[in-house]
């Protein structure tokens, strides 16, 4: 293919491939909505079937979230990556499209681009350099295929007149299509472009949603709950978290709203608001066994400092301060003893809600599975309809399992539509 490659440094520059810059787009096979993480797959994989391929994004660059993902560094794929670690009303319909595309294929791809990563921890693969590569060899990669990546482009309407083609109306023009894919992502961060354009194409052509919100977010704290807190922003500890049957061991952040940090992320797309959240503060600690040693060896000593030894000395003269009356530790009885160790191992946080879209990796719930076929991502309802990525009900945890269902997702339909 003759046309330049695009990079990601450079949201529109002469003859770089992107709206405005080039003439309006003809028809093609295939049209892809969204050049975000699953968009892209999916027009690398159906270009290189020999399909023509044009994807279309209103924002003025492509892989706005790849970019900022993983602190700059983008933590593409999870090598641990397992159905178990994503949520759907249907937890069986990501299986055909993970199996089909694996960590291992990703990772591939990024080795022959000669992108260094490395292993964070838990199987969670980052780039060495920047999340500017991973957009790179994306774009590489739809140019090598043939694929048109147009930017700035709003589309207006979407028909299907007699049941057959596909026609947009777009700011580029109008462009008819025989597959339409529709990957324009979730609700989350909408300064960086995200709308729910794909949940209103699904319902327009009649397909289910499940009820959206915000996931690996920050919860937020009111009134006392807050007050208790607040000043401590900044400090962090390990913790495991807990909420309606699902548990993750990892640090705690307390921030001037709430509390953040991997295992509150974690446990936030588990919870919603009313639901009971329970943090054990001394993971890995046989709290009954461990006060009854410390009584034994420090009987002179506050419990405040006891605990200080082991978590944020501020946070633990807050615990003494608000939830637990600190005292020598000869002074317990052996019942009390037992409550002191009940309430560190399931200490109730009660969070009145969360920071929202605004701060979310990412959007729970949306396009219904049950109207998808889950090897192909193809409408049962409407032929040549795919959806793929984010907007489908199905996401992941943290640690890079919402990359690879994209990769996945976007490689399931591209190799059929
Ligand atoms: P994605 O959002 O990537 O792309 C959708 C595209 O559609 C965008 O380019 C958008 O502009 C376009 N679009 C939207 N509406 C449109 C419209 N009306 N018309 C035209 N185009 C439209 N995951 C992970 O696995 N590892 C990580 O390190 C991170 N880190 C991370 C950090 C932050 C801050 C966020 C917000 C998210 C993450 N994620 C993550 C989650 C990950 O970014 C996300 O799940 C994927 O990008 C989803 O890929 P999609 O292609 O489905 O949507």
């Amino acid at each position: 293919c003759s046309r330049p490659v695009l990079t990601c440094d450079t949201p529109v520059r002469k003859g770089a491939g992107v709206t405005p810059d080039l003439p309006p787009p003809s028809d093609a096979d295939v049209v892809v909505l969204g050049a975000g993480a699953a968009g892209l797959m999916c027009a690398i994989t159906a270009g290189g079937r020999g399909r023509r391929v044009l994807v279309l994004d209103h924002a003025n660059k492509v892989g706005k979230k790849i970019l900022m993902s993983g602190g700059g560094r983008c933590n593409f794929t999870n090598t641990g990556t397992t159905p178990e670690n994503f949520l759907s009303a249907n937890p069986h319909f990501c299986k055909s499209a993970l199996a089909r595309y694996t960590p291992a294929d990703f990772i591939a791809m990024v080795e022959r681009h000669r992108i260094a990563w490395h292993e964070k921890e838990l199987g969670q693969l980052f780039c060495n350099d920047s999340s500017k590569q991973i957009v790179r060899m994306l774009l590489e990669e739809a140019a090598a295929v043939g694929a048109d990546v147009r930017t700035h482009c709003s589309i207006d309407a979407i028909e299907r007149p007699d049941e057959g083609r596909f026609r947009l109306h777009t700011r580029l023009g109008t462009i008819e299509c025989e597959s339409l894919v529709v990957a324009t992502g979730g609700l989350s961060i909408p300064s960086m472009g995200a709308t729910g354009f794909g949940y209103e194409l699904a319902r327009k052509f009649g397909h289910a949603l499940l009820p959206t919100r915000a996931g690996l977010v920050p919860l937020t704290l009111s009134g006392k709950h807050l007050d208790r807190l607040q000043d401590l922003s900044g400090v962090a500890f390990e913790v495991e978290a807990r909420c309606n049957g699902a548990s993750f061991r990892n640090s705690l952040l307390l921030t001037h709203r709430g509390v953040s940090g991997p295992a509150i992320l974690q446990i936030s797309s588990f919870w919603q608001p009313g639901d009971e959240l329970r943090l054990d503060l001394l993971p890995g600690h046989d709290l009954p066994g461990w006060l009854g040693a410390q009584q034994r060896d420090r009987p002179a000593a506050e419990l405040r400092t006891v605990l200080g030894d082991v978590l944020p000395r501020r946070f633990a003269q807050r615990l003494c301060e608000a939830w637990l009356p600190s005292r020598p530790m000869r002074q317990y009885t052996p019942t009390q003893l037992r409550q002191v160790a009940d309430l560190l191992g399931a200490w109730p946080l009660v969070a009145s809600g969360t920071e929202g879209y605004r701060t979310a990796e990412v959007t729970l719930g949306g396009v219904d599975t049950a109207g998808l076929s889950s090897s192909t991502m193809m409408s049962r309802h409407v032929p040549g309809l795919y959806f793929i990525g984010e907007v489908v009900d199905v996401t992941g945890w943290l640690g890079g399992y919402n990359f690879q269902w994209a990769w996945a997702s976007g490689h399931a339909a591209g190799l059929v539509a």
